[in-house]
């Protein structure tokens, strides 16, 4: 561990608060983020990565990480028949899980910490299908792992969370992200200007709130309390947990990678 390192986790409580007020925030603009082009190119490469429309009647899916539902969403418009069990654990964003699938008995909504070891070793399911868009690279702790330890980790979690012929689909902001090339693609695309509901103004002054927040996210990858990894780190993370078939697919306006693994 670096010196600076070193001090980043002395400091590790202080930054926990920091990441739990962002999601709390995160949560009051983080539907509009739906509007952006590159999100629904994101969606789309994702939803591609997972195969879902091919998965039986009543298979299993897992959105670790769902935050407003958009992808556990766009899941269900893709195959109508499965069933989704939608992961957050912060309150504001299960809270509008709940309400937005209240009348949905496909979806079933679960307060869980990612990070919470207990949560792992206590899941009974076996999922088809485990989805975490834009989600494990930011979680912070797991088995009193921290930084960079967390993410191999986890992803050996999932693996045993997955059925024999289950899929892994997942997407990671690029080690060197400048989300601010996602804000320029959007306004390019005019996508505030459209938002039903919002004025232009009232939509720019919402993306400008969502790129204070992605800011945010990209200084925490800076500073190693997130974990952002490269193209090969990501290969060989996948490869040790026992994940073959791995693909990376650069999107997101080249800002995020989405990745799938099969286990056999
Ligand atoms: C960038 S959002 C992505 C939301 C959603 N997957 C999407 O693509 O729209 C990240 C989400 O991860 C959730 N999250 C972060 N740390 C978590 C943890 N330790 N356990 C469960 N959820 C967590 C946040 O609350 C937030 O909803």
């Amino acid at each position: 561990m670096t010196e600076m390192e070193s001090t980043q986790f002395e400091n590790f409580d202080s930054f926990e608060k920091r990441v739990s007020a962002l999601w709390e925030e995160y949560a009051k603009v983080y539907p509009f983020l739906i509007h952006s082009s590159a999100y629904k190119g994101l969606v789309h490469d994702f939803l591609e990565g997972s195969n879902v429309e091919n998965l039986r009647t009543g298979g299993e899916v897992l959105d670790l990480g769902a935050g407003t539902g958009n992808i556990t969403n766009a899941l269900l418009e893709k195959n109508p028949a499965i069933k989704i069990t939608a992961v957050d654990n912060n309150d504001a964003m299960v809270q509008y899980l709940n309400n937005r699938f209240s009348e949905d008995s496909r979806v079933s909504v679960k307060k869980e910490d990612i990070g919470d070891l207990d949560v792992w070793k206590k899941r009974e399911e076996v999922f088809n299908i485990v989805a975490s868009n834009l989600v494990l690279p930011y979680i912070t702790h797991l088995n009193g792992n921290k930084g960079k330890d967390v993410l191999p980790e986890l992803i050996k979690y999932v693996y045993g969370s997955l059925s024999e012929d289950g899929t892994f689909v997942w997407s990671s902001p690029k080690n060197e992200v400048n989300f601010g090339k996602v804000f320029k693609d959007a306004v390019t695309h005019l996508d505030f200007a459209r938002v039903p509901g919002h004025s232009p103004i009232k939509g720019l002054k919402s993306a400008k709130r969502i790129l204070s927040h992605a800011n945010e996210i990209a200084e925490l990858g800076r500073l190693g309390i997130f974990y952002f990894p490269k193209e090969e780190d990501i290969i060989d993370i996948m490869k040790e947990s026992g994940f073959r078939k791995i693909t990376i697919k650069e999107s997101f306006v080249k800002q995020s990678n989405v990745i799938t693994g099969k286990k056999i």
